[in-house]
């Protein structure tokens, strides 16, 4: 079977897994472990099992919000546009878009070329009208689309991805995507808001500790990939929201002394001590809109569910 529609390039700006990033996370005073290690096979599939969860509001949220406003969120961003996906994993989300939005071109952009392919493959299969540029990158980095098609550029960035940022890195990143969508592109993107504490915590803590397995996966994939022999046993999940900083943190806790072997280094852990794992920016309205404006974006609409608990922006 030949893919007409499917085209596939490599940006090798991306930074190379490396055993010295890791293991300089894991001997500093405040340890961590960067959040792109969460996501090895078993990963993964614990992340779509924590969107399945009652707890965890957000997918299903965003999910609703673009059923309930898919004729608005169309009108506003115009059919022929250029869509280009930030991290397009399994391109789920997307098919809830594409047969109103019915874009000129779909460009997926994502880190991991097998996933890549995997899914850009299944895309032209399930929808041969639609013309794929699949690229291989590091979308993190400034780059520029490697092909031209003459059309209104629109970023595409669901599912509060961008809570992994910190304030400054989301900022930074937005103005580049004002960069490569022009003048007269756009941005839509999904943003977890600030909402009862409570309500956050469960999410980071649901009942069936899926999350725990989630955040503990990441020593299973560290021991894999760098041969380290953290015992998930010996650690504690834990997930609270830092007022102060506007962001879910999670962290693994060290449940005894002990010392952790990783790639011939060793790595001495005191009980009690945290190894910092993720942080999840949550955002006002008006605080994601003033960001957004301040990194060139002059127009902000947003769509959000009925508790206000997500929501949609399209950034212009
Ligand atoms: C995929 C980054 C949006 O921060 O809510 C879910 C990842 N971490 N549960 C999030 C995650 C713990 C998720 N993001």
């Amino acid at each position: 079977m030949s893919y007409k529609s499917l085209h596939f390039y490599e940006i090798e700006n991306a930074i190379e897994d490396s055993l010295e990033e890791v293991l300089r996370g894991l001997i500093g005073k405040q340890k961590m472990i960067p959040p792109k290690y969460f996501y090895d096979e078993v990963g993964s599939n614990l992340f779509v099992g924590i969107t399945e969860q009652p707890e965890y509001y957000l997918t299903r949220t965003e999910v609703d919000i673009f059923r309930c406003y898919l004729l608005e969120i169309v009108e506003e961003i115009g059919t022929n546009c250029l869509l280009i996906e930030y991290g397009s994993g399994n391109s789920e989300k997307i098919r809830v878009l594409l047969e109103s939005l019915r874009p000129c071109a779909y460009v997926p952009l994502d880190i991991s070329k097998q996933y890549l392919a995997t899914a850009a493959r299944s895309l032209a299969k399930e929808y041969p009208w639609l013309q794929i540029h699949a690229i291989c990158l590091d979308f993190t980095d400034e780059f520029e689309l490697p092909f031209s098609l003459n059309a209104k550029r629109v970023g595409f960035f669901p599912g509060s991805s961008i809570g992994n940022f910190s304030r400054l890195e989301a900022a930074n990143f937005l103005g580049r995507v004002r960069r490569l969508v022009g003048e007269d592109g756009g941005m839509l993107i999904g943003v977890d808001l600030k909402k009862d504490p409570i309500i956050l915590r469960q999410a980071y803590n649901d009942a069936k500790g899926i999350t725990r397995a989630f955040n503990l996966n990441v020593l299973n994939h560290i021991n894999k990939k760098f041969r380290a022999d953290f015992d998930i046993n010996k650690f504690e999940h834990l997930a609270e929201y830092q007022r102060e900083n506007g962001c879910v943190a999670m962290y693994l806790s060290s449940i005894e002394n002990q010392k952790v072997n990783m790639g011939g280094s060793e790595i001495s852990l005191a009980c009690g001590e945290q190894i910092h794992t993720e942080n999840s920016h949550k955002y006002s309205v008006d605080e994601f809109a003033s960001m957004a404006r301040e990194s060139g974006f002059s127009n902000q609409k947003v769509w959000t569910d009925s508790n206000t608990w997500f929501g949609i922006f399209y950034l212009s």
